[in-house]
């Protein structure tokens, strides 16, 4: 995807300014306000918000100026909401239908409760993790997220520069905006890739080659974006937009074509970059294809999970894609169980879907992941800063994990115990 005009940006920065300002001067004179029926709107729209605190800044009166005020993660995401184009902050913002499953995977932290240990010396906090024998010192990794070029416009290599930044392992989007090539440049060093197999096996093989041959070791197969969806938060926002979409989306919104990791590949019989026609003999002839580490992310019953280990598949990855995939209603980390039930120390488990606090990051490995990856929040840290609001936004993350592993009584991630955390 073409980068975004700055030109454009700052009209629809202006657009969104004059929106709020009409919003206030409407609110200011509106008699609804003092009927107790406007309470319950608002009430209900908090309700909407993902996550629960009444005190996130929501106006353009206390907005943080720069990535050092932030507090916590959210101080992030109304800044993002001002500055990125309507149509691309929906398009983030997005879960699907009634949006159920999006506030589930908040709500569902907020079941299990921590049991914390007294009296460990825990002055030395050590959170490094082992990958496929590689160590990581945090076990924070970003999530694949397509077309990062809609929040800013170094896309995926700021986010990468901000990994190197932190030491964070960056899981790469086949629908990048930004080749692997770019992005393993500028992380200078492993880059992880998540691939959209397509419908077509000989695409799915040549972009698989293709990233091999660029040196990830690692690759995560999507397998939980099989059909359409309807993304109401996007569609609706998108109508505020005022620019023409076809302008940059040439190739039409969301099309492999446009996507760098797709570049010199015949695309003609494929659609989309979703698999309805993928199954387990598929998961076998991708294995079969490359010597790469095989992840398939978007695994969350223990069924699947024992399916992954008899084909041989190398990790799981937890995740219902941040409530994007199916509205099945259920907090993505209430899945974790069950499947650590199956895999916990035969393969690595990834976790993602709502992590936005450190006691989450530190519920999830108890859990039983062994890494848990960061989705909207770096978003919200690019579209707010760029490449310096990525690099805070996992600086909170790392802090507020590394004191949550403090008052737990846990100096390393080995002592982070299943016992430490028990269902409401
Ligand atoms: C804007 C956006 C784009 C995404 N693009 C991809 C993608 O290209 N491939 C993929 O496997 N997952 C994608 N995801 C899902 C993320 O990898 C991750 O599962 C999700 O963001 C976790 O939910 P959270 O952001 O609410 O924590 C995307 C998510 C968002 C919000």
């Amino acid at each position: 995807m073409p980068a975004i005009d700055k030109r454009e940006q700052e009209h629809c920065l202006e657009h969104r300014l004059e929106q709020r300002r009409q919003f206030l001067r409407w609110a200011a004179a509106s008699p609804l306000l003092t009927l107790p029926g406007a309470a319950a709107v608002f009430a209900q729209d908090q309700a909407k918000r993902p996550d629960p605190m009444i005190w996130t800044p929501t106006t353009d009166l206390n907005l943080i100026a720069s990535p050092k005020d932030a507090i916590n993660v959210f101080d992030f995401e109304p800044v993002a909401f001002k500055k990125v184009p309507p149509a691309h902050f929906g398009y983030m913002a997005s879960g699907i239908d009634d949006e159920v499953t999006l506030r589930a995977n908040r709500q569902a932290f907020q079941k299990f409760q921590l049991r914390p240990r007294r009296l460990r010396d825990v002055s030395k906090i050590d959170t490094s993790v082992t990958l496929f024998g590689r160590k990581w010192n945090t076990p924070i990794i970003i999530a694949p997220t397509g077309g990062n070029k809609a929040y800013d416009p170094e896309g995926e290599v700021a986010v990468a520069r901000a990994c190197r930044a932190g030491g964070h392992l960056n899981i790469l989007s086949a629908a990048g905006a930004s080749s692997i090539e770019d992005v393993i440049a500028a992380r200078q060093g492993e880059v992880w890739f998540q691939l959209y197999a397509t419908s077509s096996l000989e695409v799915a093989q040549q972009v698989v080659r293709r990233v091999e041959k660029a040196g990830c070791p690692v690759l995560e197969i999507t397998v939980d974006r099989n059909g359409g969806r309807n993304q109401e938060t996007f569609f609706r926002l998108r109508r505020q937009d005022t620019r023409t979409c076809v302008t940059c989306h040439t190739a039409g919104i969301g099309a492999a074509r446009e996507r760098p990791n797709y570049d010199g590949i015949d695309m003609s019989k494929v659609a989309s970059m979703q698999s309805a026609n993928m199954t387990w003999d598929y998961i076998a002839k991708m294995r079969d294809t490359t010597k790469m580490k095989i992840i398939l992310k978007g695994i969350v019953t223990e069924e699947d999970a024992q399916l992954c280990l008899k084909y041989g598949v190398d990790g799981i990855h937890v995740s219902n894609h941040g409530g994007r995939s199916e509205d099945n209603g259920r907090g993505a980390i209430e899945y974790l169980p069950e499947v650590a039930k199956v895999a916990r120390g035969k393969v690595p488990i990834l976790f993602d879907s709502g992590v936005r606090r450190g006691t989450d990051i530190f519920k999830a490995m108890a859990l039983g992941a062994t890494a848990v990856c960061i989705g909207r929040p770096y978003l919200w840290g690019l579209g707010a800063f760029g490449q310096p609001g990525v690099e805070r936004v996992l600086e909170i993350l790392r802090e507020e994990f590394t004191g949550v592993m403090q008052q737990m009584g846990a100096p390393n991630i080995a002592a982070i115990m299943p016992e430490m955390v028990r269902q409401a």
